[in-house]
């Protein structure tokens, strides 16, 4: 089932922001044509030994809810943010606040947003929906509790943010309308998807403008759209994501690993860093847009080649790339996103591949 759905990710675009926002971005296989898949049986939503309930940590300034009498185990962490150390026979009833929010897949995107999210909100509490508990101590660490079991029936959020990849779900739109069944409607919900949908592949210019490819092409690109569809009819925004990245994540540091990549060089291809995808997402949340879709990329895009020689001439990576060997393989796009950053007054603080490089 999770094998099939791998296919949905394609390397251009959107495999980088799914392979390396998510918690479990280690179990990854690539495909011959690039599609990543998951060969982790870790993967697999383990719904049998689903604690019920968030993780709370505890925290002198947010103690802000009270027990009430249930079956539910909530795990407490210590001030310090070490491990959970008890769990409570009793139902805490949370509290709530105006800018608390839901991160829905909190890996390394999801963590990031909920950085940003405290530095503009200090207090705010945030919480992790996740589909195995493998990082919930990592999570509770990070001051982000989580939790495995959705709770629309018992809490919803102000603000919600998706940041799940589509290729560990069955039904992925199914999972956005459950996220949505989270938020209470006030501040904002925010998907972040891949630009993969606009419909180009000749290295061809793109912004927010662009046609998609139509439903019923591309089963990769119908399960995002489908998945845009519901967040839009129930109110949320979209952000379009391009290849997130980071010193040790990404096309770079995949193709690093491989040496030679059977995709040809001359492929365009277009970057965002994760710092940058996780501000941009805060400053959609922020402005409690409904129904906007934007788009996330540098605007410096670049081919493959481009990437590689940019990489071993920055001298900071040991590793040696050695080639690509494609040939007839699809080509990529150029996005432009300087209407979403006129509308936000957003800017990425990594403003292209070549600036990062030179920040290592
Ligand atoms: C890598 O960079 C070094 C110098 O920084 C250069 O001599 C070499 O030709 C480069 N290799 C490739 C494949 O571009
Ligand atoms: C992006 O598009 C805008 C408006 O269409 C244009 O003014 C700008 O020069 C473009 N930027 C790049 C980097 O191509």
């Amino acid at each position: 089932m999770m094998m099939g759905l791998g296919s949905i990710v394609h390397l251009s675009s959107i495999t980088l922001l799914c392979m390396h926002h998510h918690t479990h971005q280690t179990q990854f296989q690539f495909q011959p044509f690039g599609f990543p898949y998951s060969n982790s049986n870790n993967l697999l939503p383990s719904l049998s030994t689903t604690i019920p309930g968030w993780g709370i940590k505890l925290k002198s300034k947010t103690l802000s809810f009270s027990f009430m009498a249930s079956a539910t185990h909530f795990q407490v962490s210590s001030e310090d943010g070490s491990a959970p150390t008890q769990e409570l026979g009793s139902s805490p009833s949370l509290a709530i606040g105006q800018h608390d929010l839901l991160i829905v897949g909190p890996g390394v995107l999801g963590r990031l947003v909920a950085q940003k999210w405290r530095q503009e909100y200090p207090g705010c509490q945030v919480f992790g929906q996740t589909v195995t508990t493998n990082h919930h101590e990592e999570l509770t660490k990070l001051g982000i509790s989580p939790s495995l079991k959705w709770t629309k029936e018992d809490y919803k959020f102000p603000y919600v943010i998706f940041c799940a990849p589509p290729y560990q779900s069955s039904d992925y739109p199914g999972d956005l309308r459950q996220a949505a069944l989270c938020w209470n409607g006030e501040g904002a919900f925010l998907f972040t998807s891949s630009s993969a949908p606009y419909d180009c592949n000749d290295n061809g210019f793109c912004d927010e403008d662009t046609p998609v490819v139509p439903i019923g092409r591309s089963p990769r690109t119908d399960v995002l759209l489908k998945a845009e569809n519901v967040v839009l009819e129930f109110g949320g925004s979209v952000v379009r994501l391009s290849g997130l990245y980071k010193e040790d994540r990404g096309a770079h540091a995949y193709w690093l690993e491989k040496g030679i990549v059977e995709s040809r060089p001359d492929h365009i291809l277009n970057l965002i860093h994760y710092e940058d995808a996780a501000s941009l997402s805060a400053t959609i949340l922020k402005k409690k847009f409904r129904r906007r879709i934007f788009l996330g990329c540098d605007s410096h895009p670049l081919s493959r080649q481009e990437v590689m020689d940019l990489v071993n001439q920055s001298g900071k990576f040991s590793k040696r790339f050695e080639k690509f060997t494609g040939t007839d393989d699809p080509l990529g796009k150029r996005l432009n996103n300087s209407r979403t950053r006129e509308e936000l007054g957003w800017e990425p603080k990594y403003t292209s591949f070549a600036h990062f490089l030179e920040t290592l």
